[in-house]
């Protein structure tokens, strides 16, 4: 809940205490930067009892409440007819207003039997951004992607609330000229993770979806990120100041043909799943979770993270707890902004998003800013973020470079794991950071996967740049982790 100081600073305070806590290694500077060359300069490779922060995801990463954990407990462990999936098979159709539900592990599982079932070779999705495994998924069926986020989308900084919002006469373009049974379907993400965790409005979402329906093509909603972009709908778009969280639920619930998500992030948990009210999709896609995630009454996930993304989902209709992320982001925003580092703005969910292709304007985009901002990072604080830039695309079919649109350095900030000194210390190493970019070198690949490359692809730096970053901070800090 943001709260004025005497000062007139607004803060964040948290509406929820700590009362399990996970003790936190800072390792010396040396050390950070062996890591960092064990680790191939991906900080996916880095292991965790190496990092500071863990500023990678809020993927699985969330704190559960103490009602999560307790529900825990009281599982139902069977192969098929779990009373604890007719309990999340309840809470689901309460909150989102629909009759059938599928488990899955994960969100990816979702994509998976959406696009095995939906994508046909040749076909295009419409999206208004695509996400890495939503990308590969629909690739590896024959189809492609077209995304049509507005254009504020994808530019660094904009006044536009809503930067996730699809450009409407694009999308109306796009089905004229592709033709509608060439489209396999529209797929709107909530909290666009690849533009900065930005939201959707619900406004947007009714218009695209009628035009979508009005042309017989099937609607697809990724709710992996609907967390964030609840909080975003009730405080931006004027409509929903007033509607209740569960109400906006029902309706968008209601909206699309198919809803997925990922329980990772959605629920706080671990697992999946997908949601409908048409029983002809539902039948069309439920012999493929047998086949891939488990039975139909647990698809994959452990009974005990079922019982505790059922609590998870009806807490996300508490403000209070939807909130923390976003405000949190804001308060990292505030401090980059204040040292006059570029990150993507308005402030949006999931994390901060500092702009490499700025922060790292000297280094060519083919030896991946963002990727070596990344590292540079961790060796400066020992945080790990994520690269969200070229290295997180595919190379083009003739084996050429993708380059981003965006150069992002993605700060997470997982739902209620860090306080607020936390932020203020990752702001003072980036501004650190900021001064000295020009000791920030480029990277090559030295091992470089077919798919999904950032995941376990490993990378070297094109000179001795982060030794010379590391001897500067050494000459700045002393003896200082
Ligand atoms: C928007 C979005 N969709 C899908 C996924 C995939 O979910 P999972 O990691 O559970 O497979 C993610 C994960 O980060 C995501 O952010």
């Amino acid at each position: 809940m943001p709260v004025k100081f005497r000062s007139g600073e607004c803060i964040p305070l948290e509406m929820h205490k700590t009362r399990v806590i996970q003790r936190l290694n800072l390792l010396p500077l040396e050390d950070r930067l062996k890591a960092s060359q064990e680790a191939g300069n991906n900080t996916f490779l880095l292991k965790n009892r190496d990092v500071f922060l863990d500023m990678l995801t809020d993927s699985g990463t969330n704190a559960m409440s103490q009602a999560q954990l307790a529900a825990m407990l009281d599982a139902d462990d069977s192969y098929a007819g779990s009373e604890t999936f007719y309990r999340l098979e309840k809470t689901i159709k309460e909150i989102f207003g629909v009759n059938f539900f599928l488990p899955a592990h994960q969100g990816r599982a979702c994509e998976n039997i959406i696009c095995q079932t939906f994508v046909k070779p040749g076909q295009t999705a419409l999206m208004n951004y695509h996400f890495t495994t939503t990308k590969a998924h629909i690739m590896r069926n024959g189809g492609k992607v077209v995304e049509i986020v507005r254009k504020e989308g994808l530019q660094v900084n904009s006044d536009l609330p809503f930067k996730g919002d699809l450009d409407i006469a694009r999308l109306r373009h796009e089905i004229e000229t592709l033709g509608a049974e060439n489209i396999c379907f529209l797929r709107i993400e909530a909290g666009t993770n690849l533009i900065g965790g930005q939201p959707v409005s619900v406004g947007n979402m009714r218009e695209a979806v009628k035009i979508a329906k009005d042309a017989g093509i099937l609607t697809v909603f990724d709710a992996s990120l609907l967390s964030d972009n609840l909080y975003f709908i009730k405080m931006r778009e004027k409509e929903f100041g007033n509607t209740s969280l569960k109400d906006i639920c029902l309706e968008l619930g209601r909206l699309f043909d198919i809803t997925y998500f990922s329980a990772r992030k959605l629920g706080c948990a671990r697992g999946g799943g997908l949601f409908m009210n048409r029983e002809d999709l539902y039948n069309e896609m439920i012999g493929l979770v047998p086949l891939y995630e488990g039975f139909i009454t647990y698809g994959g996930m452990s009974v005990r993270e079922m019982e505790a993304l059922s609590i998870g989902l009806w807490e996300n209709l508490d403000i209070h707890v939807i909130e923390q992320t976003p405000l949190f982001v804001e308060a990292l925003v505030n401090e980059l902004l204040a040292a006059k580092i570029s990150v993507v703005t308005p402030s949006g969910g999931l994390g901060c998003h500092v702009n490499a292709m700025e922060f790292c304007d000297h280094i060519p985009q083919e030896q991946y800013r963002a990727g070596a901002l990344a590292i540079a990072a961790y060796i400066a604080s020992g945080v790990r973020g994520m690269e969200r830039g070229t290295i997180s695309e595919e190379r083009n079919a003739d084996g050429s470079e993708h380059l981003a649109e965006m150069e992002l350095l993605r700060l997470a900030l997982p739902k209620r794991v860090f306080s607020l000194s936390h932020v203020k210390y990752i702001a003072d190493r980036l501004t650190w950071l900021h001064e000295n970019r020009h000791l920030i070198g480029g990277l090559r690949f030295t091992l470089e996967p077919k798919i999904l490359r950032f995941f376990f692809g490993k990378l070297e730096p094109v000179s001795d740049w982060p030794q010379r970053l590391a001897d500067k901070f050494k000459k700045d800090f002393g003896d200082s982790l």
